[in-house]
This record gives C-alpha cells, structure tokens and sequence, in this order.
C-alpha cells in the first residue's frame, strides 16, 4: 500500500537521527517517488508517497519478476560544509538510465522527469543528508517492467520510483581475484546498461570472492579471458609504472561516470595521460604501479592485491597509492564544492 507523502515540519539535521556509524544500507526515509507508465497512455505525473512501510503491489506474473525486466541507477546527494545541498552529475545518470532502459525495451523515462524526481526525494528527505564526515544520501532510480506476461515481449505497463537512504561506505576491500569461469558480461549483451540481471549474474562470483578473503572478483572479457573489465559493483583503473593512467575501453563495462569523472580530473585538473584501452590481467600484474576501483557508491578505492590463477600479486609497492589519494581527494572536493567544477557537475538542489 502506497500513502500520498505530507511533508512534516522539517527537522533540522542534526535531529533526523541517523546512526553514528552509517552503513551502505537500505533504510527507509520520509519519502519516495513513483510514477507508472502504460503504452497506452504513456507516464502518468509523478508524485511522493510515504517511503515508511511503503510496500509495492506486483502482479505474480509481472515481468520484472522472472525475466528480470528491470534497470536502475545510483547517485549521491551531500550535504556541503557550507550547509548547501547539492547532486553530482544527476542528468549523466538521468542519460544513462534512458540508455539501459532502451537496451530492456523499457521506456525510457525523460531527463526532466528523472531531475523531478531526485530533486523531490532529496528535498523531502533533506534531514537525511549527512554531513560530509558521516556519509551521503544515496539514491537509487529503478524502473521496471510490472505488466503481467507470461510470453517473453517487453511489458506494457512500468514503474518508475526513487528512493533514498543515508549511507556510508561501500565495499572498502584493497584485494580482489580473478575467478575462472566467471564472467560478468559478453560482447554485445548487456554489460554497458545498468540491468537488475548484470548484478544477480555476479552474485556467485562475488560470494566465492568474499568467503575466500577477498572484498570482489575482478571479472574479465568473455571473448579472450584476457582483458580486464570491472568488479561487481565498480569500475577499474590502473596507473603503470610509466605514470599512464589505464582504465578499460567502453563496450561491455558498466560506463560509469565515476569512472568518466576521473578520467577527466586525471586530464585536466592534473594533466595525467589517462587512456581507455583493452587492459590485460598479465600487464597489470606486470607493470601497475597503482590500480583501484571507482563507483558511485564506492567513491575511489585502492587496489593492492590481486589475484589471478590461485597466486596473491602485489600491486606496486602493496600499500595504497599517492595518485589513487590524489583523484579521490580532488572527486570528493569537486564533489563537495570545495574545488573548481568547470564542468558544471554539481547542481545544486534548493531545500
Ligand atoms: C553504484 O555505485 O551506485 C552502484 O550502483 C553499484 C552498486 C553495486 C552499489
């Protein structure tokens, strides 16, 4: 059951109760905003509702429930030292979305619509805002497929919803292993759109990585076994011995923009020589100096140890890398307005 949301009055932040120790965690907030979407008659206006207890009324026979019919996004909101709040690259993820979206013949919601929005859920949970010291306000865009099939065709009704939660760090692990026979994704499939399955298909690996001591498995192409790609949940980067900035080419990854952001940071705040190529597992073993992994949730994480074919390989000299510490502090300030953002990345949302 769905209640419409009625804002109470505000609290201030330092009142909403967060947990000291926040953790990357669902929680329920004040609000959340769902609209539905028919081939009929196309989306109907979006509204809040109460996000305490909400519960979704899905048909057994919804599509999203067995062919997995189903995309979503992640985005954080932060609270600024300044006491703004503000959403980094929304609209990227707004595109981004649209682009999944179209890979599972879903509809693809508009950019206006997806700022509504995450604009209406960051405003209403405005007391759910960390500070920066505590954490972000993750929010989570999710559109699926709800019409009852029982044939595979795309579904002709959908939700699309946001949420958000108060989070803190994701992942936090510096090892990572290559798994025989586990892929993430194959040449023209759908690696590259934020799809529900790319995830369930990862759950195995990422369980065997974890009972074996590891914080993910690092996937690679399926065509060769050969070229790395990305983790679970996050992208990945190597810095070689040479100072190249390494990170693998667009095709079956995840295009991450995270992953677009250091790029762009690497090249123009430091001006680094940073190339999207095939990378392979030899010559990062080989010749990294640095490597760590970047994702929304996860922010900018390093790599120092990395498993492949049973032996543990230490990356550089093992312990985490000046230039890995360089990006992520410049990300956080760019994020956080405390650095230059020439490129129009934060927006700021009014509460
Ligand atoms: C994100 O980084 O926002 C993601 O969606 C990754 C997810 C596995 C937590």
């Amino acid at each position: 059951m769905l209640k419409p949301f009625t804002p109470d009055s505000a609290l201030p932040p330092q009142e909403a109760g967060w947990d000291e120790n926040l953790r990357f965690a669902y929680s329920e907030g004040d609000a959340f905003w769902l609209t539905r979407w028919t081939a009929k008659d196309g989306w109907e206006p979006g509204r809040l509702y109460e996000h305490r207890g909400a519960r979704l009324e899905l048909s057994p026979g919804a599509a999203v429930l067995y062919y997995g019919e189903g995309v979503f996004e992640g985005l954080k909101a932060y609270r600024t030292r300044a006491g703004k709040i503000v959403l980094f690259r929304p609209r990227d993820n707004a595109l981004r979305l649209r682009a999944s979206a179209a890979r599972l013949a879903l509809p693809a919601p508009p950019v206006e619509m997806f700022m509504e929005a995450v604009t209406a859920v960051v405003r209403a949970n405005a007391r759910w805002v960390p500070v920066p010291e505590k954490g972000s306000f993750y929010l989570r865009p999710v559109l699926i497929g709800t019409e009852a099939i029982l044939g595979v065709r795309p579904a002709e009704e959908c939700l699309f919803y946001v949420f958000g939660c108060p989070v803190g760090p994701y992942m936090g692990g510096e090892k990572v292993i290559v798994l025989s026979a586990a892929h993430r994704s194959a040449p023209y499939g759908t690696g590259a759109a934020k799809a529900a399955g790319n995830y369930a298909g990862c759950l195995r690996p990422q369980k065997i990585a974890k009972e074996m001591g590891y914080v993910d498995a690092l996937y690679l192409d399926a065509r060769e076994d050969r070229y790395i790609e990305e983790l679970t949940g996050a992208n990945v980067f190597a810095i070689l011995r040479d100072g190249t900035l390494v990170t693998p080419a667009l095709g079956s990854i995840l295009p991450g923009i995270t992953r677009e952001s250091v790029l762009t940071i690497a090249r123009e705040v430091f001006g680094w020589l940073a190339v999207e190529r095939k990378l392979a597992i030899d010559e990062v073993l080989a010749d990294a100096a640095e490597a760590f992994y970047v994702g929304t949730a996860a922010a900018l994480f390093p790599v120092t140890v990395i498993n492949y074919k049973g032996k543990d390989y230490i990356i550089g000299d093992g312990q985490p890398g000046p230039r890995a510490k360089m990006l992520r502090q410049a990300l956080v300030e760019i994020q956080l307005q405390e650095r230059p953002d020439p490129w129009g990345w934060v927006v700021e949302v009014p509460v």
